[in-house]
């Protein structure tokens, strides 16, 4: 794959009005982002995916970077990031001011992070979570409101 082609590929959103969700993996994540992606058509959330498109080898700060920021500056509503583990993912994301990434290997974590943290941004590791478990994490993540109340103070204390 050249560098040109490795351009996020901007879709026409089938949902005008509503904020589509990024997502994006490194090589590692790369099979379970395609199979959260069908997951995402079925359920008619609207999503950009902002690569990476193939298995070969590639750096997972990257496409963290590409989510985070356009999660950061309000052009998605939600970010979803898969690598190996999820956690490097998850790292750089939170480098970006505004937003508050969140690995999570079960729908607990999921829920909880939604209703208490406002987590904008899931990072999913592969090597980790399955595709059947994965696919629970995110429609739990989607479906999850922020809680507000006590949380929200909470919430604003995070930004150093
Ligand atoms: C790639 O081998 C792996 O390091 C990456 O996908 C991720 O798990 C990093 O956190």
């Amino acid at each position: 794959m050249t560098e040109s082609s490795d351009i996020p590929r901007k879709q026409p959103s089938a949902f005008p009005g509503i904020k589509p969700i990024a997502i994006a993996s490194d090589h590692a994540g790369f099979a379970l982002k395609e199979a959260l992606k069908l997951a995402l058509g079925r359920w008619g959330v609207a999503f950009e995916d902002l690569g990476t498109h193939d298995e070969k080898s590639t750096d997972y700060p990257d496409y963290a970077h590409r989510v985070a920021s356009g999660v950061a500056d309000g052009r998605y509503r939600f970010g979803v990031l898969v690598c190996g583990t999820g956690y490097g993912m998850c790292m750089t994301a939170n480098r970006h001011r505004g937003v508050r990434a969140a690995t999570c290997t079960e729908s607990f974590g999921a829920r909880a992070t939604r209703s208490h943290n406002d987590a904008n941004v899931l990072c999913l590791g592969s090597r980790i979570t399955g595709p059947g478990v994965a696919e629970d994490v995110l429609k739990t993540f989607l479906d999850t409101a922020f809680e507000g109340g006590r949380h929200a103070n909470r919430v604003t204390k995070i930004e150093p």
